[in-house]
């Protein structure tokens, strides 16, 4: 406890002088506990993880869902609600539909356009969702983080479960404990922190996914074994062929992988609400999302991850943390992946004569809030916190990025 701040002690007399200053501090703490299962074909009947997890607080009852569906999975998949109708009718002792399957936009439209919330929320009035209730999302993480802000806002907070349906989601974001909507064109502006009560990963729906999505979310795989795991690095080089073929065993582990290293951060790297200014998951990140901004979104956040990986290895060795070499070693990996380390946008200059992307660095301390925290690489496995970038170096880390695109 700080200083000589006292908590609030029950016994203790009330002080008589009303206008005497007096500070107590209010101190609790609430422990968070939520299974990330890893399953294939979740809406099976026979496939018990679904009604075992909300079974898991309160065996007795017969829980309500309310369930959101991403419409790009509907579309890949069609059969989807039928099969999610049929799951609860089998189990209907157990779990019943508040209502049939609800389709909602998929992709940043359903973060971009606030009445979608606002319609959202609407649904979970009309059928009755309380704080016993589940609110289920099924889809890719925007929809996620959309549903995830109704879910904590509605009643302050009703039990929220994640089926992420994109690689990016089941490795990265479905896993974590953040949702938000974007408001005043700024990413994740509205938002909370908001644990899940579970997050259902079912391999079977990356599988479904579009080529470039299912490569795209492969990032963030990368970028996490180049910050704490060197054997994973090393792992994702020897199996860039059977992940990009998609080759089921290696999918799953590389998934699996990458959450558990994103679990562990959230959980034990101290700052699991982002009080503070450092995020060692946002290497890559800060040139990543201004390259998804100056785009306008049309080059996926894996796709900008990769190259901002990239940009920032050959920034380490330029700066002398890195042994020369590395960064050829990661790019190389990113392209056997089947990133493409370039994009014309990165030449784009300002008025003032310098690199757009630059800006990059000071809304990326924005965005962080307080001091700006970056990370490098000392090693392969090993990151480096800084607080500045030299832009000469940021320049010839980019004209570095050009020649190799250009085969130089
Ligand atoms: N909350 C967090 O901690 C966090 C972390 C990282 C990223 N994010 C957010 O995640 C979002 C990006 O998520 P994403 O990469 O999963 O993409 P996405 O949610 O934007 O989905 C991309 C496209 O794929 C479609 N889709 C989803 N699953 C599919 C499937 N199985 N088959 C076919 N189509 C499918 C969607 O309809 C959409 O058109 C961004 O909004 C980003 O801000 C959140
Ligand atoms: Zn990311």
């Amino acid at each position: 406890m700080a200083g000589n701040l006292s908590q609030v002690d029950m016994n203790a007399p009330v002080t008589p002088d009303a206008a005497q200053t007096l500070t107590w501090v209010q101190r609790f703490s609430v422990g968070y506990e939520y299974p990330v299962v890893f399953t294939a074909d979740l809406f099976s009947p026979d496939n018990p993880v679904l009604i075992e997890t909300l079974c898991r607080l309160e065996a007795g009852r017969c829980h309500r869902c309310l369930v959101f569906i991403d419409d790009g999975v509907l579309a890949a998949r069609p059969g989807l609600a039928d099969d999610i109708r049929a799951y609860a009718d089998r189990h209907r002792a157990r779990m019943t539909l508040a209502a049939d399957p609800i389709p909602v936009p998929g992709g940043e439209k359903i973060k971009v356009e606030l009445h979608f919330v606002e319609d959202m929320q609407r649904k979970l009035f009309e059928h009755g969702i309380d704080r016993h209730s589940f609110v289920i999302a099924i889809g890719g993480g925007a929809v996620l983080d959309a549903v995830g802000l109704v879910a904590a806002t509605a009643h302050r907070g009703v039990r929220h479960i994640r089926v992420p349906t994109t690689v990016l989601a089941q490795n990265d974001s479905g896993v974590g404990v953040k949702n938000g909507v974007n408001v005043y064109e700024t990413k994740n502006f509205a938002g909370s922190f908001a644990p899940p009560f579970a997050v259902l990963n079912d391999i079977e729906f990356v599988e479904i996914l579009p080529l470039r999505d299912r490569i795209s979310g492969m990032a963030e795989a990368v970028k996490v074994a180049l910050i704490r795991d060197r054997a994973f690095f090393g792992w994702l080089e020897r199996n860039a062929d059977a992940l990009v073929l998609f080759e089921r065993p290696a999918v799953a582990y590389m998934i699996r992988r990458c959450a558990e290293l994103h679990m562990h951060q959230i959980a034990h790297g101290g700052d699991p609400f982002e009080f503070g200014s450092v995020r060692p998951l946002d290497f890559g990140h800060w040139s990543a999302h201004k390259i998804e901004l100056l785009t306008k979104y049309h080059v996926r956040h894996g796709e900008a991850v990769a190259i901002g990986i990239a940009l920032d290895a050959r920034y380490s060795v330029l700066a002398g943390h890195l042994q020369p070499g590395a960064d050829e070693r990661i790019a190389a990996t990113l392209e056997h992946l089947g990133f493409r380390l370039w994009h014309p946008v990165l030449d784009k200059r300002d008025a003032d004569g310098s690199l757009a992307v630059i800006n990059g660095l000071e809304e990326f301390r924005q965005h962080l809030g307080g001091e700006l925290t970056l990370t490098l690489l000392t090693d392969i496995g090993e990151g480096l916190e800084v607080h500045a970038m030299d832009h000469s170096l940021v320049e010839q880390s980019i004209a570095w990025l050009k020649a190799r695109a250009e085969g130089k």
